[in-house]
């Protein structure tokens, strides 16, 4: 039998992160954050000191670096050259910095591949912006994750304090707005719902509302 691929893919801050790792835990399938392939690349380029407007330069970070998910007993680290950026990758300016290089289309075709060799029986969860639309087109099921950027502001703040650090909402909530804007403007798989996705505006839904309603549609498709 073939894999199951299920995308879900939406805005920064629409809570795909908690949801994908929750579906996938439930079905005992395997978990693609791609976001954290852009946030590498980000991070790799200004630890090489790579300018950002420099799209091959990019392209060839991408291709080179050496990136792998080591399973802990604290969780999945990010590991980068060998070296943990679990928490690296997370800051605020990586994830502005990965929003830039994921508009140049040589960075996308470089991680293309790589993404598509995370399926594996029994199944794949992958998270990202594109998913549904260009990397895993076939998928079984669809979902477009999204809530207002007023609730996304206020959950990342939320976020924020319970990690202990200082938070100002009017700035997360520009960044937000501008991450919008880069990821749905841009001209190289812009963020945008697959035409066969199931729509789920997460603004007034618990966690575990919008999980049950993706393992709904799972049981649906399968
Ligand atoms: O999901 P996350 O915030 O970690 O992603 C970081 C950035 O990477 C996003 O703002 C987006 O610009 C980019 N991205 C993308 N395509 C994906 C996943 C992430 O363009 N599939």
């Amino acid at each position: 039998m073939p894999e199951t691929v299920i995308t879900i893919d939406g805005p920064s801050g629409a809570g795909k992160g908690t949801v994908c790792q929750l579906v996938a835990d439930r079905l005992g399938f395997h978990l693609l954050d791609s976001g954290a392939l852009y946030r590498l690349t980000a991070l790799a380029a200004e630890i090489q000191s790579v300018s950002f407007d420099d799209v091959e330069a990019l392209a060839d970070v991408a291709e080179t670096m050496s990136v792998k998910f080591e399973v802990t007993e604290s969780g999945v680290a990010t590991l980068l050259d060998g070296k943990d950026v679990s928490r690296a990758i997370r800051q605020e300016h990586v994830g502005m910095n990965a929003s830039k290089v994921a508009a140049c289309q040589p960075v996308r075709d470089a991680l293309l591949q790589f993404q598509r060799n995370f399926v594996q029986a029994p199944g794949l969860v992958a998270d990202g912006r594109d998913m549904g639309t260009t990397v895993f087109p076939g998928a079984a099921v669809k979902v477009f994750l999204t809530a207002s950027a007023e609730e996304r502001a206020r959950r990342r703040v939320l976020q924020l304090d319970q990690a202990g650090n200082a938070t100002d909402y009017d700035a997360i909530l520009l960044d937000i707005n501008e991450r919008d804007r880069r990821d749905m403007e841009r001209n190289s798989s812009p963020l945008v719902a697959a035409a066969d996705a199931l729509q789920l505006d997460s603004t007034e839904m618990s966690i575990d509302e919008v999980l049950e309603v993706i393992l709904a549609r799972v049981e649906e498709g399968s």
